[in-house]
């Protein structure tokens, strides 16, 4: 069996305006779907976890009360709530000490992010299976790999070693190097070589491994932790699991993932979900001449938006906000926020 924990902390500020403070992008439905990206990753994993009383999600104080309007079958003792966001590395180092506290050291846990995409529920599910195998009966870290589409910067490499085995029909390999966001040159000759995979941002072990690791990698996370729990978060560095763990570790073990995934990183992500024949994907009314490969957004109904003789644009109109960036270029909006210090 696996214990799911669900990394629902952070602010998805790269889908701003439409991703606000208080209403990040796991709170969002972005497909269609009507179910958020949070809602749809808890209905993915209950059937993993068996039940919402194994089912864990951890978050930022000021999102909780978000999560649990999103997520009322949740039982309260299983809602971590961190006082602010430190990134993934403390977050993954308490929730693994808090679910080793009730399932013991030995449990397998698995970490998943709010923000994907998953085609094949069936495929998905027998890959973590088979991960959580792997987790059970070796050392190991067990991660999973996605097929490489293009030389994105904005996702993890893992470079495949060795095959370990068969596990539940799937080959698992060891990994031998982990490279987190790489700039686009190295990212370039890491798909050239054929050998790498994305990092998919899942990641499932057993209890004691990780605390094994983080003792030896990230003390300085991990002991503050272990002796005042949450008390400790105002001190912590703010790093990812990714740089922290996962490219020092000799444990790390991959495993394809071929259940059709998608990080729903930014607005270029929608376009590849909805976009089909249509010239623009329109959320919300839009009248184009001449316009192509435009992603609009407008949240209220009562707006129209009109474009002429452009392309590759995205536009959204939000309460108080429009943002109009080129399509290329919608990872600045990260920096954009900075700037913007008290954004709207
Ligand atoms: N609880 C909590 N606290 N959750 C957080 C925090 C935090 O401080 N920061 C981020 N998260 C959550 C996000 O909500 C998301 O679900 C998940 O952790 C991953 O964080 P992102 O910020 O989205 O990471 P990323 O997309 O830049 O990179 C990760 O995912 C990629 C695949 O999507 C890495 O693992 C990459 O290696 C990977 O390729
Ligand atoms: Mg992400």
């Amino acid at each position: 069996s696996l214990i799911p924990v669900i990394l629902a902390g952070g602010k998805g500020e790269r889908f701003w305006p439409l991703s606000r403070r208080q209403r990040p992008k796991q709170f969002l439905s972005l497909d269609g779907s009507g179910r958020s990206l949070l809602q749809a990753t808890a209905d993915r994993l209950l059937e993993m976890a068996g039940g919402w009383d194994k089912l864990w999600v951890i978050t930022s104080a000021l999102i909780a009360e978000g999560v649990r309007e999103q997520l009322p079958e949740l039982p309260e003792e299983n809602l971590l709530v961190e006082p602010e966001g430190r990134d993934t590395a403390p977050a993954v180092a308490w929730a693994t000490l808090e679910v080793a506290k009730r399932e013991g050291e030995e449990a397998v846990i698995g970490f998943f992010p709010a923000d994907h995409w998953i085609g094949d529920q069936t495929a998905y599910c027998a890959t973590l299976k088979a991960a959580a195998r792997v987790a059970a009966e070796e050392e190991a870290i067990v991660t999973l790999g996605i097929k490489p589409a293009y030389a994105s910067t904005g996702y993890g490499y893992i470079e495949q070693g060795e095959k370990k085995g068969d596990y539940g029909g799937l080959p698992v390999y060891r990994v031998s190097r982990f490279t987190e966001k790489p700039d686009l040159t190295t990212a370039e000759q890491f798909i050239e070589t054929g050998k790498f995979s994305w990092n998919s941002g899942m990641f499932i072990f057993r209890a004691s491994v990780v605390l094994g690791e983080l003792a030896q990698y990230a003390p300085h996370i991990l002991n503050p932790l272990r002796e005042q729990g949450k008390g400790a978060y105002g001190s912590l560095e703010k790093k990812s699991i990714d740089y922290a763990l996962m490219e020092k570790t000799q444990l790390a073990y991959v495993l394809p993932g071929d259940f059709g995934w998608d990080d729903l990183g930014d607005w270029n992500a929608i376009e590849r979900l909805l976009k089909g024949e249509a010239a623009n994907v329109e959320l919300g009314d839009h009248v184009g001449r001449d316009t192509q490969g435009a992603i609009i957004y407008a949240s209220d109904e009562q707006e129209t938006i009109v474009t002429i003789g452009v392309e590759d644009l995205v536009i959204v109109r939000d309460r108080n906000v429009t943002l109009v960036a080129h399509k290329s270029r919608t990872q600045e909006i990260k920096q954009v926020l900075q700037q913007l210090k008290d954004h709207p």
